[in-house]
């Protein structure tokens, strides 16, 4: 199976020993917290509830939030049945199985009350009683309105109820005992229900609701700490970690080529490729999934607020596509990978391809090529490309079986060279390694 790296703020490499660390530290406050706050009492069984008793509206309504709140993604195992769980997600601390959320009353939630539901979303606390783990994002979604929370209960309460048992989740010692996870919500789960801001408009107000909750934008698109909690201040949304793939980030500091506008980001969320700033691909492409179904004002008001984020960026004139002579330096200077370009590459990405005419974004403008790190663009080369929605044009094919390491490594330094301004990229070789090497586990 396909594990998910549930762990946007995995780095990949050279950081165990961090993580044994944050480890500790929350085991150390686990302990101390655990006389505390560690036991919350399970919640009674009820009966499930009947379908008729939601009114359609709430349904529908339930349905949106859902798809803006990815719970899709995380709890349903790959060609598995929707919401029924197991899927692993990696972490630095061992593998996780998301659990069933259908309404099967003895292996999914069909006997929660809607308090227990709220409970687990909003505080972390499964109706027994026991502590999830932050894969769940609750530090998000307590941050959700309780009507909103309500019609998502409405949503699940309503799918078929499919038996599927949660799986044993295989964690290092001592972080598979739960209590331990008081200790993190102690230091870290202080976040409050939303409430909009004065000085902003309803558009910015319902995009900020949505992206902070449900969306949890954040949760990817930020740095992390040692215990694994987001960074929040300056140092919010200023790009995280994801899948081992770089979120980039979304506020002053965006690295993208040409600046993000409300409406490139609106066709960005909506559709997944937007024709000035490259495709969502990696753990981006689910995102838009969801959001191509939630409604359009929605998609409209998040892209509101995150433009909003990068409003205090200096202005940078779009580039120019790679002139003539950049061309031709990044040629001399790398010849084996501006010849595997002209094989491989050119006939999609090469300028008046046919891919090219049809409005589709140039290498120049592609943030993957901007970024710090080169992951997105070693993975986008080794696992290619499918649009995360409709038939939206050409798809780019996986290169990891016809490109060597060494192949990958000349590639990516050729398209850095010639396609942004940002020193080179080092160690490229190890790092398409360590890509193809992740990729394989099982
Ligand atoms: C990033 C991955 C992720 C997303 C997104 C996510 N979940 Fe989960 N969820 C998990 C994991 C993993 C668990 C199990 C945690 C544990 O075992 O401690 C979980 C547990 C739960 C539980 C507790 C189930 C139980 O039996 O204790 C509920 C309820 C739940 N999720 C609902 C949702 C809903 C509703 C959404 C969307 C709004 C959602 N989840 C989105 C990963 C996720
Ligand atoms: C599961 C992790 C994850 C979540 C959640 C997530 N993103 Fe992303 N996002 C990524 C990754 C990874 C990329 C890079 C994709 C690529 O290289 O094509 C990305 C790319 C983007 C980009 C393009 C940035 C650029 O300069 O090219 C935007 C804009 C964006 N995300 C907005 C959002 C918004 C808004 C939300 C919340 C509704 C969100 N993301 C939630 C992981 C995530
Ligand atoms: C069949 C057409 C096709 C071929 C061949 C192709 N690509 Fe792509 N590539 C795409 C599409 C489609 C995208 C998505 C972005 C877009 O729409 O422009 C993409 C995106 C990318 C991205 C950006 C990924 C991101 O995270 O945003 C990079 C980098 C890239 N390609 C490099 C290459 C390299 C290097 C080669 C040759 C080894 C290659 N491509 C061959 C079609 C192609």
């Amino acid at each position: 199976m396909k594990r998910t790296r549930w762990a946007p703020w995995r780095a990949g490499r050279g950081t165990a020993g961090r993580w044994v660390a944050g480890g500790v530290l929350v085991c150390l406050v686990g302990i101390g917290a655990f006389l505390g706050i560690a036991y919350r009492s399970g919640l009674p069984p009820v009966s499930p509830p009947k379908v008729e008793t939601f009114p359609a509206e709430t349904l529908a309504r339930g349905a949106a939030l859902a798809a803006i709140g990815d719970c899709i993604v995380c709890h349903t195992a790959d060609g598995g049945v929707p919401y029924a769980g197991g899927r692993a997600l990696a972490t630095p601390f061992g593998t996780l199985y998301s659990t069933n959320i259908t309404p099967d009353p003895e292996t999914g939630i069909g006997t929660w009350s809607t308090d227990a539901f709220k409970r687990a979303m909003r505080d972390g606390v499964s109706r027994d009683g026991s502590h999830l783990y932050p894969a769940l994002p609750y530090d998000h979604y307590r941050q959700v309105h309780d009507g909103d929370l309500d019609a998502i209960y409405a949503f699940l309460m309503t799918r078929a109820p499919v038996v599927a048992p949660a799986r044993a989740n295989d964690l290092i010692f001592p972080l598979g005992f739960r209590p331990l996870l008081a200790g993190w919500k102690l230091l870290f789960l202080h976040q409050e229900e939303f409430t909009p801001r004065p000085d902003r408009d309803a558009a910015w107000n319902r995009g900020a609701y949505l992206a902070e909750g449900l969306g949890h934008c954040s949760g990817c698109h930020s740095p992390r700490n040692l215990a694994g909690a987001e960074e929040t201040g300056t140092k919010a949304y200023s790009g995280g970690l994801a899948e081992g793939w770089a979120a980039p980030a979304l506020n002053g500091s965006s690295p993208a080529a040409v600046p993000w506008t409300a409406d490139s980001l609106f066709t960005y969320l909506r559709t997944g490729v937007d024709g000035r700033h490259g495709a969502a691909a990696g753990p981006m492409g689910p995102v838009v999934h969801g959001l191509s179904r939630a409604p359009e004002a929605d998609v409209r008001a998040i892209a509101t607020y995150i433009a909003s984020l990068s409003a205090d960026r200096p202005g940078t004139a779009p580039k120019t596509p790679a002139l003539p002579e950049r061309t031709a330096e990044a040629a001399r200077v790398n010849p084996a990978g501006a010849s595997l370009f002209a094989g491989a590459c050119a006939g999609c990405h090469e300028d008046g391809a046919p891919m090219m005419t049809q409005g589709r974004p140039g290498l120049s403008t592609v943030t993957a090529l901007q970024l710090d790190r080169p992951d997105n663009a070693i993975r986008a080369i080794l696992q290619g490309f499918h649009a995360p929605t409709g038939p939206a044009g050409p798809a780019m094919p996986p290169f990891a079986a016809s490109l060597t390491d060494t192949q990958v490594a000349d590639l990516a330094a050729y398209l850095r060279s010639r396609f942004s301004d940002r020193p080179a990229w080092t160690a490229l070789e190890t790092a398409a390694a360590t890509v193809r090497q992740e990729e394989s586990q099982p």
